[in-house]
């Protein structure tokens, strides 16, 4: 018989639980490889449907399919042990109606093992979010900016600027808390808006450009490691993957050029 004690995933319960306690991390992760690195330092990995344009150079999130996100979330299950993972809705896969929800959720997590699902909107989603808890899919709720509805909104605005407005997202927070969401995403959003939503909801708002106020942080990978040549404003970039990639693949493409390529007997050690 096995001694090991077997590595236990955070489980969706203790995300909820860390509600006013310990700062929730989390990164957004796409492959075996990153997420295996990310796994040591965050509470959840979330595959985004931005794998659209941060992995296969979409301009939006709008033709990201359900195959996708399965496939990227069984290549983040792969890489991982103990983070719980979280997988994205893409645009198309669930607001028709919450059976057809159930649907693409359980297939997400009967292919991929991921511990929940998210998905955008507030308010409006609200029956779907009780019909997919209710039926044993936990749902990460994600409200402010909503990319997927970036053609109603007209672009990537920060949304509370006007605080005639808050009491729309105020709404569309306590909305998705009622239905049984576990916790919230706040997307581009004022920090006092975002402060009040925190202190007003009983559940863990993670935050992404919606300030230190939040009960945790989420930013895209690829963002913060400085792979991509634009990031928003809000994203302070801790690496600089994008110039040491470049580095390694023009000293390496000029050694072949220059025939200073290391030969086998020093490459096979
Ligand atoms: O798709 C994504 O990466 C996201 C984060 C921005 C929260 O939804």
């Amino acid at each position: 018989m096995s001694t090991q004690t077997p590595i236990r995933r955070t489980t969706v319960p203790q995300i909820a639980a860390r509600k006013g306690g310990d700062p929730i991390v989390s990164l957004t992760s796409y492959h075996a490889h990153t997420a295996a690195i990310v796994d040591k330092y965050a509470d959840f990995i979330l595959v985004g449907d931005s794998l659209g344009m941060v992995m296969h150079g979409m301009d939006s999130t709008l033709g990201v399919s359900l195959d996708l996100m399965i496939m990227h979330g069984k290549a983040v299950m792969r890489g991982t042990q103990r983070a719980l993972v979280v997988v994205d809705m893409p645009f198309g896969s669930y607001e028709e109606s919450p059976a057809i929800a159930f649907r693409n959720a359980a297939r997400i997590m009967k292919e991929t093992g991921c511990g929940a699902v998210k998905l955008e909107g507030g308010a409006r989603m609200a029956d779907t979010i009780r019909f997919l808890t209710e039926r044993g899919i936990p749902v990460m709720a994600h409200i402010g900016l909503t990319p997927q509805s970036s053609n109603v909104m007209g672009g990537f605005k920060t949304q509370g600027r006007d605080e005639d407005d808050w009491p729309l997202h105020e709404a569309d927070a306590k909305a998705v808390t009622q239905a049984g969401a576990f916790a919230i995403v706040l997307e581009g959003m004022v920090e006092p808006l975002a402060a009040l939503i925190t202190k007003q909801v009983a559940i863990p708002t993670i935050g992404i450009g919606a300030s230190a106020e939040c009960d945790g942080q989420i930013l895209v990978l690829e963002d913060m490691l400085g792979l991509n040549a634009w990031t928003p404003k809000f994203v302070k970039v801790y690496g600089d993957l994008g110039p040491a990639i470049d580095r390694a693949v023009s000293q390496y493409a000029q050694e072949v050029k220059d025939r200073s390529f290391p030969g086998e007997d020093e490459v096979y050690r």
